[in-house]
């Protein structure tokens, strides 16, 4: 699309050290600019999805491009101006007021987060459970380096298929059964069948995304609530 093209002419070839610059974008929306800033990591456009934490309370619908060099700036200003891809006042006042309690809204599923993906790994009914706070996560060493935690969004495979996450996602009482992230409230669901439905079949499997996999959204509640809900669940399956 013409978003594209314009950060596709941004890039430039040197002929004379024969390299290409290439515009890096981050999709920071995981994380939000408290728990990672990819700018001084060296990217030169971090995209959110404002519509998850940095709102936070599901009640927007919105999103930022944030680079720090001046003329792509201008030539995505240009652009958002031309095709009038304007949020409205309201929906500015909500996303502004809410970014006034980010970190410790952020420092609450953080601490959420990784108390449940303590106690999940310790369930005989949970085959593998991915967090970069855990020791176990393959890329935990980096996420040490460049980010300030981790935030709510995780998962986990539980042992066997459809069935089983099927139940398990039915039993649930405290998680809504949704596919948004980064709200206030905790949201599960399994994205083989929701969110990742349309990826082919053939990626999805090589992606490990298959129909054990489960994605919860952990929320600000009580960590103790979450984790009886999850256990209470995980019994039923
Ligand atoms: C990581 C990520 N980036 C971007 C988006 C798109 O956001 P929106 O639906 O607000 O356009 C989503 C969710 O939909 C997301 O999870």
């Amino acid at each position: 699309g013409s978003k594209f093209h314009v950060l596709l002419s941004h890039n430039s070839y040197n002929s004379k050290s024969k390299t290409f610059q290439v515009v890096v974008v981050v999709d920071n929306t995981f994380l939000s600019a408290y728990l990672q800033r990819p700018l001084e990591l060296g990217a030169d456009v971090v995209m959110y999805s404002l519509t998850k934490y940095m709102n936070g309370h599901s009640d927007v619908i919105m999103g930022a491009a944030v680079m720090n060099d001046e003329a792509l700036y201008e030539k995505l200003k240009f652009l958002q101006n031309a095709a009038g891809i304007v949020p409205s006042p309201f929906d500015c006042y909500l996303v502004n007021r809410s970014l006034k309690t980010l970190a410790i809204r952020m420092e609450r599923h953080k601490s959420n987060s990784l108390a449940i993906a303590k106690y999940l790994e310790t369930n005989p009914k949970v085959e593998r459970v991915l967090h970069p706070g855990l020791l176990s996560h393959p890329q935990h060493e980096l996420a040490k380096r460049q980010c300030y935690g981790h935030s709510g969004i995780m998962s986990f495979y539980l042992k066997g298929g459809l069935n089983e996450s099927t139940v398990f996602l039915q039993s649930l009482e405290v998680f809504t059964l949704a596919e948004s992230l980064g709200g206030y409230e905790s949201l599960a669901e399994v994205p083989s069948v929701m969110t990742h439905a349309s990826v082919p079949a053939e990626q999805r499997a090589e992606l490990g995304i298959t129909d054990n996999l489960i994605r919860i959204s952990v929320g600000l509640e009580d960590a103790d609530d979450l984790i009886v809900d999850l256990k209470q669940a995980l019994e039923k399956v």
